[in-house]
């Protein structure tokens, strides 16, 4: 506490005036402390974070909680789910599958299309978060 303040809290303590006073050399104060660089708005773990909850709830019955293509439903396909953990497909690929789904791609129409049901954001998580339980790695 400076003089100025310390000589408010003595005499005017209920005084909106000092209050006011006050107010404006902590803020002055505040505005000089150096601001260190600001922390990132979003970040692959913060994707991978939110495309492990999409994949819960939309990807798991067939492909699996290991991401290995054995989920509970995996036995009643044919082809079977993938295995995303050794799929050698790239990120373009994996998010364009899932957006439009494997008939469309020539391949099993049991892989539904997602574009219609998650949001762009969602498709970029769930294309982040198998990327990081894929061993393959590109
Ligand atoms: C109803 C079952 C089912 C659900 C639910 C499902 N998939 Fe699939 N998925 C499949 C099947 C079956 C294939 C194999 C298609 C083929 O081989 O022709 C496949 C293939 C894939 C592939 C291709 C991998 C590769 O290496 O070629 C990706 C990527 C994929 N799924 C991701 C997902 C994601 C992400 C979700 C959740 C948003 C999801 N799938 C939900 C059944 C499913």
């Amino acid at each position: 506490m400076n003089s100025q303040t310390g000589l408010c809290a003595r005499r005017l303590l209920r005084s909106t005036a000092c209050a006011l006073v006050a107010l404006a050399v902590v803020s002055a104060g505040a505005q000089q402390v150096p601001q260190g660089p600001l922390l990132p708005r979003d970040s692959t773990d913060a994707a991978i974070f939110r495309g492990g909850l999409v994949y819960a709830n939309y990807c798991v019955t067939c492909h699996g909680i290991n991401a290995d293509g054995n989920g509970r439903a995996a036995r009643l396909y044919s082809p079977r789910p993938a295995n995303l953990r050794t799929s050698d497909k790239n990120n373009g690929y994996l998010a364009l599958i899932v957006r439009l789904g494997g008939e469309k791609l020539g391949r099993s129409p049991k892989m539904p299309p997602w574009g219609e049901e998650l949001t762009d954001e969602q498709i970029r998580d769930v294309a982040a978060f198998v990327r990081s339980v894929n061993v393959v790695g590109r």
